[in-house]
């Protein structure tokens, strides 16, 4: 940032001094330049059903949701939202007071954070983090506090010890997500019954976002940490139609939480963007309301994605941490001879025709993610295998 003001002041907002171009717009750019097939940014290469690609055109052409939508979302998918919540997991909210439709969950984050963060008050969030974390948590003024997630036995693991000795008297709230975009851990039952006894313990609120809760793989479950007890009333769940319905353009998110935290919510939201996506609402009210069998599928087909992209890193010489969760893997770069996966990943296109992304952006602790680096597999599996095979003719054994 170098243009000024007249006074030498620097244009940006010091608060967001820290956050310049995110490195997904420097990895795509890159893949654009020499044509590398982008395993960076996490969206998938073929778009969601087509039932509910009509359910939207319907909807355009019907003349619902082309103006303004109410605050809270339409009442359709506000429904559907609680119907899913009951049906998946056994959660009773009320459609009227319980739920709040955001632009994406990106809104939701960000419209949380500005709601129930005041200057001063810390935040903790699992490191490494999804990058609108810091940049939201910066903007409502508070001081993020990242807990680590180490790689132990396969897995990136949350040290519990660590995360109670994080709390001080300063901590508003704890911003937990499971399935864990970057590092595909999904949080076992006794850990997330461990974050809701602290939470009670401390009297903490918690964030919690759940975008990638169909998409767990093998053994793991996804449990939504408000079902844990002392939970309901202090947890703000987040999740979105982007991941689980292959529409990430359409930005459809949503909140579910007690009555008294959608309206906190909620009087930040109407600042931001008030409404959005009305048609696309009426879409995905349809799409929350599909049969059991297309969150199957979409698990199924991820699944098969994962082997594909994890039996190719394996090939081309990477440690993979094999995910329970989402649709990214998190390699380790070590067994290459390289340490640096910011270089690594800079260096990747030209050298491979692959793009990926170093997680050590997603880091505090730089050091402790320099060595890792994240491939997403949300593309056609012919596209993996391609990639795959590029890599490992790059010829790094
Ligand atoms: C963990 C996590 N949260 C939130 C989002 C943003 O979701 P949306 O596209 O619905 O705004 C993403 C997208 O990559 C994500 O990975």
């Amino acid at each position: 940032m170098t243009a000024m003001t007249s006074s030498a002041r620097p244009l940006l907002n010091r608060r967001l001094a820290e956050f310049g171009t995110t490195i997904f717009a420097e990895m795509s750019a890159l893949a654009v330049r020499t044509g590398a097939i982008n395993l960076g940014q996490g969206f998938p290469d073929t778009d969601g059903p087509e039932e509910v690609r009509e359910a939207a055109v319907r909807a355009l052409r019907d003349g619902r949701g082309n103006q303004y939508p109410p605050g809270p979302g339409i009442p359709e998918l506000r429904t559907a939202v609680a119907a899913h919540q009951q049906r998946r997991y056994g959660l009773s909210v009320d459609p009227d007071t319980e739920v709040l439709v955001t632009a994406g969950a990106t809104e939701a984050i960000a419209a949380a954070m500005l709601a129930l963060v005041e200057p001063g008050d810390e935040v903790i969030a699992l490191e490494p983090y999804y990058d609108s974390y810091a940049a939201c948590v910066a903007m409502a003024g508070g001081t993020r506090v990242p807990v680590t997630l180490r790689p132990h036995e396969g897995r990136f693991r949350l040290d519990l010890d660590e995360l109670r000795d994080a709390v001080t008297d300063r901590t508003r709230l704890l911003l937990i997500n499971t399935p864990h975009n970057p590092t595909g851990t999904v949080l076992t039952r006794e850990e997330l019954a461990a974050i809701a006894e602290l939470a009670v313990e401390r009297d903490l609120l918690v964030v919690t976002d759940e975008v990638y809760e169909h998409l767990v793989f093998d053994d793991a479950e996804h449990i939504p940490l408000a079902t844990f007890p002392g939970m309901r009333d202090r947890t703000v769940t987040i999740s979105s139609a982007g991941k689980t319905f292959s529409f990430t353009g359409w930005k459809v998110g949503w909140i579910t939480a007690s009555p008294a935290l959608i309206t906190a919510v909620r009087s930040a939201k109407q600042f931001l963007t008030y409404v959005s996506a009305g048609p696309f609402q009426y879409a995905i009210a349809e799409a929350l309301a599909l049969p059991e069998s297309y969150f199957e599928d979409l698990r199924a087909d991820m699944l098969t994605k994962r082997d594909v992209l994890a039996a190719g890193l394996e090939d081309a010489g990477l440690t993979v941490h094999r995910p329970s969760g989402t649709y990214f893997i998190t390699a380790d770069i070590r067994p290459l001879g390289e340490t640096d996966g910011i270089a690594f990943c800079r260096a990747l296109p030209e050298r491979t025709g692959v793009v990926a992304v170093p997680t050590a952006v997603f880091y505090d602790h730089r050091e402790l993610g320099a060595p890792f680096v994240r491939f997403a597999f949300c593309k056609k599996k012919p596209v993996l295998e391609e990639a795959a095979r590029r890599l490992k003719a790059a010829g790094t054994r």
